[in-house]
């Protein structure tokens, strides 16, 4: 009898030593992929490597911040050829603020993270036809809130890189997952030690009762990295948010 042999899917995810990037390393990891988590710090990676189950899949970090190309381009090279790539890179660190003392510098920052460093991405990664590219914008684009004008902005603008890289970069997919409140470190960032009860407000306010778990996200960036016929789209997982 012929014994065939599956080869490992290789997954890069730049921001996945923490939340969301860090569930889906988790979720890949059990289905047997290979994994390779980026970020800017060494010690969160290792962090990360440690909580990780063990197998069948397998991990391994490499040091890259999304707003340098050179360590995109190091990054890639390393990795090789890959059949996905998602990106959850950024760094909230005053990124909320009101437009009477916005902070231009902050503002740059941010839009290097979120939006230049995801198009740099996609300039350097090596994805199988087939494959794909998944960025993480998030529901302020879309129910934008006093005082998240630059972070709506930048997510809004991710999903219109995504619809054009798809057109582009096709037969890759290119889509974005859009995620509402999601109980994640970014939170001790944004909120501080205001987290738990803007989180209860929240879940409160919402059809589905709660906020999110970083699986939540996960399991849609799994769907759109595996159903091939899903390109040029944008996810929404945040629990109603945009209703409310
Ligand atoms: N959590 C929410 O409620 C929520 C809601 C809507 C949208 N989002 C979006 O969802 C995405 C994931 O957020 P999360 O909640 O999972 O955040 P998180 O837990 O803070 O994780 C962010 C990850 O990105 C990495 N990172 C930050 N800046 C980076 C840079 N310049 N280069 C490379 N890696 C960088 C961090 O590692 P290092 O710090 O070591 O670099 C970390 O691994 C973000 O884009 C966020 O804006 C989140």
């Amino acid at each position: 009898m012929t014994q065939t042999t599956t080869i490992p899917e290789r997954v890069v995810i730049v921001g996945g030593s923490s939340g969301m990037g860090l569930a889906l390393a988790a979720a890949l990891i059990g289905r047997g992929a290979e994994v390779i988590i980026a970020g800017r710090s060494s010690a969160r990676l290792a962090d990360a490597e440690r909580a990780l189950p063990e197998g069948p899949g397998t991990v391994r970090s490499v040091v890259t911040d999304i707003t340098r190309e050179s360590d995109l381009e190091r990054l890639f090279t390393e990795a090789g050829p890959v059949d996905h790539v998602v990106t959850t890179a950024a760094d909230a660190n005053g990124a909320y603020q009101p437009i009477g003392s916005f902070d231009a510098e902050i503002g740059r920052n941010f839009v290097e993270a979120k939006v230049i460093g995801p198009t740099l991405v996609a300039k350097h990664a090596r994805i199988a036809a087939g494959g794909s590219l998944t960025f993480t914008s998030g529901v302020a684009a879309y129910r934008p809130a006093p005082g998240a004008s630059i972070v709506a902005a930048v997510n809004g603008a991710l999903a219109s890189l995504a619809y054009a890289l798809a057109v582009e970069m096709g037969p890759i997919r290119v889509n974005v997952v859009s995620p509402g409140w999601v109980d994640t470190p970014i939170w001790d960032t944004i909120a501080g030690p205001a987290k738990t009860e803007r989180h209860q407000q929240m879940a409160a306010r919402l059809p589905v009762g709660r906020i999110g778990h970083p699986d939540d996200i996960a399991q849609a960036m799994l769907t759109l990295m595996h159903n091939p016929f899903i390109t040029g789209t944008v996810l929404h997982i945040d629990g109603g948010h945009r209703l409310t």
